[in-house]
């Protein structure tokens, strides 16, 4: 938890969920301002429109926030990468796609990557790709989801155990009471898996 805050600069371990054509300038600067990170997403929207944004959500915040770019729904992938890197925009969250072409350039610019996974597989690729953040989103998740169709409840322990970068948990964790299900869940699944070694 330390680690991710440390990483995205933020004082709560919380990440908006980027919400293509959605997620605009007023949301992501109150999540941003309250001390998550909030997230612009850029769904199919033209680089001038997500510029905009961009310019928008910095003059209602001074605290770091991200771009969600959905690469199998974008037409413009490579534009707005690049509007990331002129803004200096701290962090861009990659999903829907194989985000390992994208991720050197944009950390010889400084930006932090988040990848949003739905296996482990995937996480152990974004992690050799460079990525800093992996968000693990469950079957239950509004927006695209994987084929895969693995649950949180069953994502998130195979993902913790395939990376050692610090991961985020989502999909059908609405409130404090789901939150703290999750881990409640992650520290009986670790007791147990330790007995289970002797
Ligand atoms: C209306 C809507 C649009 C979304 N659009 C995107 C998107 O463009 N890119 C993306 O990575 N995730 C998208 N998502 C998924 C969210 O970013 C987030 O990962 C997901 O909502 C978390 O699970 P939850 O809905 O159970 O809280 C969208 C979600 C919603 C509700």
């Amino acid at each position: 938890m330390n680690k991710l805050v440390e990483i995205l600069g933020i004082d709560l371990p919380i990440i908006q969920g980027g919400m293509g054509n959605i997620s605009n300038a007023a949301l992501t600067a109150s999540v941003s301002n309250a001390g998550g990170l909030g997230t612009i997403g850029a769904g199919t929207m033209r680089p001038e429109e997500v510029e905009e944004i961009i310019i928008q959500t910095k003059a209602m915040t001074g605290r770091p926030f991200a771009v969600n770019v959905a690469l199998s729904v974008s037409p413009h992938t490579k534009e707005i990468l690049t509007l990331i890197i002129k803004h200096r925009v701290p962090v861009v969250s990659l999903s829907a796609g194989n985000p390992s072409p994208y991720i050197p350039k944009l950390k010889e610019h400084g930006v932090k990557i988040i990848s949003v996974v739905a296996s482990p597989k995937q996480a152990i690729k974004a992690e050799k790709a460079g990525a800093d953040i992996i968000v693990a989103e469950g079957y239950e998740a509004a927006g695209i989801n994987s084929s895969l169709e693995t649950t949180t409840m069953t994502l998130i322990p195979q993902v913790a155990d395939a990376v050692s970068i610090p991961i985020a948990a989502a999909g059908g964790i609405g409130n404090g009471e789901t939150a703290v299900a999750l881990l409640l869940q992650w520290l009986l699944v670790r007791q147990v898996s330790r007995w289970g070694q002797g």
